[in-house]
């Protein structure tokens, strides 16, 4: 989701802004914190768009229109994060949205009704078998009437109640009555998230079309570390953004049966039997990309390297630890439409060097008391060059550049070295990246370079999925002059 503070930022700031219209700066400050710009000011700022190149305004002012009559139906289950869906409110409240709320018992326990019917400015509703709910709005209603429904934080009973078909409180209830799409943001203990009866409920959620908003790695209120923790707010609120928008752009799907497979996540190299080198990426981008592919209707293989972030539920995973091990993988599956190498792949093994006075057997650990450890370096192979030069070239290959300096420069090395129709550029100096779960990408063709505003990795795996359908809609691709 782009918004006016996006734009702004993207334009030279407010003060900057402000100086191109002739008007005071409080009055751009005021534009952002309402994020709407004014009718008799957008033709200016659309022309300062033009002469910035930046392509967000007219996905800034679709988002904005098209969200107008969209009925959102948030549940909020109970559990420390509950907390959290209080700034969902209100970040919902800032946008056209038709808002209805309801609490379950246990969220009343760490919410308020009050707090939260004042937030939204209209009653929110808490119980099945009330006389007075009942006369204004039944559970069918408050099912029927919701385009999406968003359960923000999820319990793990909550999920186990839905993926088992209970009905026993106004929120299982009206999620069992309702057509709607679903999203769910879980948030719990990390042995609860990763406890294989979660994992087969989610499943089954997933496997009727619900989209899940994984939790994130961290420490927990219960004071344990792991992943289970409720993403932030706006995070969780970009995603349901999306989801209303891209309910429109379904219906030119092209990417319906194609073929993709993506490489994620670092891999790593093992120096002995207890130690390897590896590096910090975290798999988000390209888990958020394969989901997107998927849920629109093609046919994904996701091969990733070991990482911490919870794998995408609805799609083939092939799990990998070695960059030889991600290149055979990656190379038995092909032929695909499709390949996009998202991972960071270790370009070198490392072993240590022998000779005669250091020997090492290396099944076994080195031991420090060694005398000293050199260690050679051997290239592993190019997974992305290896597919785009190979035999079954697929019909679009797109590829990363993370960069830490002269971004623009190596990206369109690579995009002509690697013979790539599409590169991804993003800049992974001072920890930028890595891990997060926002991005700054440029993309990069042999004709030209957007910038892409800084964004969600969902989101830029929505632009992504939306170009992609592009180039299978024109047939002769999206690389226009
Ligand atoms: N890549 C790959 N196999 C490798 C190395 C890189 O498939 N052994 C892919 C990455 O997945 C990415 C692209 O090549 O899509 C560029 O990767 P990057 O790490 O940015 O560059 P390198 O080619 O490794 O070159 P350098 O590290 O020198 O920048």
């Amino acid at each position: 989701m782009k918004s006016v503070s996006d734009l702004i930022y993207l334009l030279g700031g407010t003060n900057k802004v402000a100086n191109y219209l002739n008007i005071k700066p409080s009055a751009v400050s005021n534009w952002k914190k309402k994020n709407i710009i004014p009718k008799n000011k957008q033709k200016l700022i659309k022309d300062l768009c033009l002469i910035h190149k930046t392509n967000i305004y007219e996905n800034l002012f679709t988002e904005n229109s098209n969200n107008t009559h969209n009925n959102v139906l948030l549940i909020i289950s109970g559990g420390v994060a509950s907390y959290k869906s209080i700034e969902i409110i209100r970040l919902i409240k800032k946008t056209k949205i038709n808002l209805d709320i309801i609490i379950t018992k246990s969220a009343q326990k760490f919410i308020t009704p009050l707090l939260v019917t004042s937030l939204n400015e209209k009653k929110c509703y808490t119980d099945l078998f009330s006389i007075e709910d009942e006369a204004e709005m039944n559970h069918i209603s408050l099912a029927r009437k919701a385009d999406i429904i968003l359960i923000a934080p999820a319990t793990a009973n909550l999920i186990a109640k839905m993926a088992n078909g209970i009905a026993d409180d106004l929120a299982s209830t009206t999620i069992l009555a309702s057509l709607a799409k679903i999203i769910i943001a879980p948030s719990m203990n990390p042995v609860m998230w990763n406890s294989s009866v979660t994992r087969d409920n989610c499943k089954k959620l997933v496997d009727r079309g619900v989209v899940f908003i994984e939790p994130e790695t961290g420490d927990m209120a219960c004071g344990e570390h792991g992943v289970g923790r409720l993403p932030e707010p706006k995070f969780i609120f970009d995603e349901l953004i999306n989801e209303l928008n891209t309910k429109k752009e379904f219906k030119n799907n092209r990417l319906k049966d194609i073929t993709v497979i993506i490489t994620a996540g670092p891999t790593e190299e093992d120096i002995d039997p207890v130690r390897f080198v590896s590096n910090k990426s975290s798999g988000k981008q390209a888990y958020a990309i394969a989901s997107e592919l998927s849920d629109r209707g093609a046919d994904v293989t996701l091969i990733t390297g070991p990482t911490r972030t919870s794998l995408p539920l609805n799609l083939k995973v092939i799990e990998v630890r070695t960059a030889d091990e991600m290149y055979q993988t990656t190379m038995s599956n092909l032929p695909a439409d499709v390949v996009i190498c998202a991972a960071a792949v270790a370009d070198w093994k490392l072993t240590p060097n022998i000779d005669e006075s250091n020997y090492f057997d290396l099944k076994n650990k080195i031991k420090k008391t060694e005398k000293s450890i050199s260690f050679k370096t051997i290239q592993n192979p190019d997974i992305l060059l290896s597919v785009s030069k190979g035999k079954l070239k697929p019909k679009l290959t797109i590829g990363f550049a993370a960069e830490t300096k002269d971004l623009i420069k190596n990206a369109k090395e690579k995009l002509i070295t690697k013979d790539v129709d599409l590169i991804i550029a993003n800049d992974v100096s001072n920890n930028k990246v890595f891990g997060s779960d926002f991005n700054k990408v440029y993309i990069i063709d042999k004709y030209k370079c957007e910038e892409w505003v800084k964004q969600s990795k969902k989101s830029v795996a929505i632009n992504l999925a939306n170009k992609i359908n592009e180039y299978f809609t024109l047939k002769s691709g999206f690389l226009n002059k």
